[in-house]
């Protein structure tokens, strides 16, 4: 409870961003999947659009990885799917898959 607390402004500021009205349905919630990525991706990536730098070097940031082109749902889900040799596999839901994608993909539909 605590942890939703902890972040729950950050969702309300997802909620209220403007272009977040989907031009393509995403396959989960934007907002869940950007709580998931504070907690658990941010230590190494930079997740939100307000952090610059990406926390560790060589690791991509949310946000460039949602303006790559090249970088489609299909992309991240299989990123996520299977282990990488850089990343540790984060032990993640098929629902939070999903949801984190939203987000990434949100990013791109807001810019
Ligand atoms: C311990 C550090 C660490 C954590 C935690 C982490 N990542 Fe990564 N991630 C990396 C590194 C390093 C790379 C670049 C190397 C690679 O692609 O394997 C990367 C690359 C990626 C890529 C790009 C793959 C590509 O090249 O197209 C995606 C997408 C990604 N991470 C998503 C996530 C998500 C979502 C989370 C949280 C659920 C997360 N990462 C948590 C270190 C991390």
């Amino acid at each position: 409870m605590l942890e939703v607390m902890k972040f729950a402004p950050v969702s309300i500021f997802v909620l209220l961003a403007p272009g977040i009205a989907f031009a393509q349905p995403l396959p989960g919630d934007a907002v869940a999947g950007k709580v998931l990525a504070m907690r658990s991706c941010a230590g190494c990536h930079a997740v939100a659009q307000e952090q610059n730098q990406p926390a560790s070097d060589g690791v991509p940031a949310f946000l460039t990885l949602a303006r790559d082109p090249a970088v489609s749902e299909r992309h991240l889900r299989t990123h996520l799917q299977t282990p990488h040799a850089r990343m540790p596999s984060v032990p993640l839901s098929r629902r939070e898959i999903e949801d984190v994608i939203s987000y990434i993909l949100s990013m791109r539909l807001a810019n």
